[in-house]
């Protein structure tokens, strides 16, 4: 069976940041490949700082700014990469995409493409149940204020959805909630992508999550994509990275093995180490991990790894 052509295709991006006044540019994201399909989540993971929203804000074109796209591609059907129509984004602050002073079915509406703005009345009806408003005429009529964070979240989603995006980004859509509303909304989000047949990228710093509702994984590390594949990976991962960001999960099994952070933290931008960026930090470390870059090698199913000590064999050292 062929797996059905990505809405998006992400290939090699390499992101530069050049500060006020500096003179050469900074990397910030390297090496970083991605296909987007509809009807699958892609979970985007990884320590703070180590580019996931920047990696997310490029296909948009929202780079901040002094941000470019130095080189790579990003390719998808006609109308897909305009922010807003063919690709929305849910960001962690309602504060971000609501506006206080008026009320939320008006801001939904306005989401709306001209088509739908006709029927406009069932269409947000539509919507809020859509994101599991029971009630959503009263939902419309309220002001966010009026609304609890998991509320306020939900109507965000609404309006999100209210464009019929193709691709909908969620960058840390559940950390400002509690775990029961967090869960939730992570369901919802699962739900909604299988159904509507949307291609989710959903961005996290949780592991725990990603293994529930994602179908498709991306571990970044300092700017670079060390492991990705099916989320099915994380019963035998590869990447040293990514089995200490699996020992750092907390565990309920009363016989769980003692939690273990990882040693150390992610560099600074513009202080990152030569060689692969996670050396330092790494228990398998060798002295050629120092100093060449390791990129992805590929393995079976779509299992990609980039490390030195444990890349996958080149196809030709594994022919006999
Ligand atoms: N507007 C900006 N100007 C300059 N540097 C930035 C800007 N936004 C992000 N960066 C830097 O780019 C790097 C990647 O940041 P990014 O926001 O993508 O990380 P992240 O993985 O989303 O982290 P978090 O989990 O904390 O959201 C970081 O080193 C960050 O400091
Ligand atoms: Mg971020």
């Amino acid at each position: 069976m062929t797996a059905p052509a990505p809405v998006l295709s992400a290939r090699d991006l390499r992101i530069v940041y050049r500060a006020p006044g500096a003179a050469a540019p900074v990397p910030v994201v390297e090496d970083v490949s991605f296909d987007l399909h509809p009807g699958r989540m892609l979970a985007l993971v990884g320590e703070s700082g180590c580019g996931k929203s920047v990696t997310a804000a490029a296909l948009g074109g929202l780079l901040p700014r002094g941000m470019e796209l130095a080189s790579g591609r990003i390719d998808a059907a006609p109308g897909v990469l305009r922010a807003g129509r063919g690709l929305a984004y849910v960001f962690q602050d309602p504060g971000e995409c609501l506006d206080p002073v008026f009320r939320v079915g008006r801001q939904i509406v306005e989401a709306m493409p001209p088509a739908d703005r006709r029927h406009s009345a069932d269409r947000l009806r539509a919507l809020l149940v859509q994101v599991g408003f029971h009630d959503p005429d009263r939902v419309a009529r309220s002001y966010p204020h009026q609304l609890s964070g998991g509320m306020q979240q939900r109507a965000m989603l609404a309006m999100a959805l209210a464009g019929r995006p193709r691709i909908l980004v969620a960058d840390e859509p559940t950390t400002a909630l509690d775990v029961t509303v967090q869960a939730r909304l992570l369901r919802l989000l699962a739900d909604l992508q299988r159904s509507g047949n949307l291609a989710v990228l959903l961005i996290t710093h949780n592991l725990g999550v990603v293994a529930e509702v994602a179908d498709d994984l991306l571990v970044m590390y300092a700017g670079r994509a060390v492991e990705s594949g099916p989320v099915s990976l994380l019963s035998s991962p590869r990447h040293p990275y990514v089995e200490g960001l699996l020992r750092a999960l907390p565990r309920l099994a009363p016989d769980a093995p003692p939690l273990e952070g990882i040693p150390g933290q992610v560099p600074a931008l513009g202080r990152r180490p030569a060689g692969c960026p996670f050396h330092p930090r790494c228990p398998l470390a060798r002295p050629g991990c120092a100093t060449a870059v390791p990129h992805p090698t590929r393995g079976p199913a779509g299992h990609t790894v980039a490390c030195h000590v444990r890349a996958f064999p080149s196809p030709s050292e594994s022919t006999p």
